[in-house]
């Protein structure tokens, strides 16, 4: 596992990413177009408070990335949140989603903050062991509401 680790590298995402980007949201579930990637990504990458990184393998190719943000609210302490993790269905199970992770929560703590929280789909089985592998535990379940303007 270690040696097909190295082959995997994590660097910070930049604009030129944008349609790798959108085509692997795609496959974590939300389909965006490259204009729309590439518009937020522009916005995520001048602020302080948000992280995107990529994995890449040796012949540059984009194997998955992580959104990482400051997680602000008033009654609670600030912490990270994973805002998004994917890795691409042919590259997965090299150690690129512990990687990315793992850079996640280095920038977390290089911010000062003590916890990184995630959300994650009650069906996305394998990637609830995967985090609880990795020092992740359940906190608590509940139900996302969303109202269109
Ligand atoms: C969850 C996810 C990010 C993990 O990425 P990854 O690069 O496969 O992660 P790693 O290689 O570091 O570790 C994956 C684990 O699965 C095992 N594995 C082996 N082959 C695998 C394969 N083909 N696919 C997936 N996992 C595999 C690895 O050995 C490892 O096991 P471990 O947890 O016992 O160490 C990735 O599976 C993914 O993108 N899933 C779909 C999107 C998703 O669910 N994202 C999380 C949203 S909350």
């Amino acid at each position: 596992m270690i040696e097909q680790q190295l082959k995997v590298g994590v660097r910070r995402a930049r604009l030129q990413d944008a349609s790798r980007l959108a085509e692997l949201s795609g496959e974590l579930g939300y389909p965006a177009d490259f204009q729309a990637i590439r518009r937020r990504l522009r916005l995520l990458l001048k602020s302080g408070d948000h992280a995107v990184y990529v994995a890449e393998v040796p012949d540059g190719r984009v194997a998955g990335w992580i959104h990482t943000f400051i997680h602000r609210v008033l009654e609670s302490e600030w912490r990270a949140e994973i805002g998004g993790l994917v890795v691409g269905e042919g590259f997965r199970g090299r150690g690129a989603g512990q990687l990315l992770l793992e850079r996640a929560e280095r920038w977390a703590t290089q911010k000062g903050l003590r916890s990184v929280y995630l959300r994650s789909n009650v069906v996305r089985k394998a990637a609830h062991a995967f985090y609880q592998k990795r020092g992740y535990r359940r906190i608590k379940t509940q139900y996302a509401f969303l109202k269109t303007l």
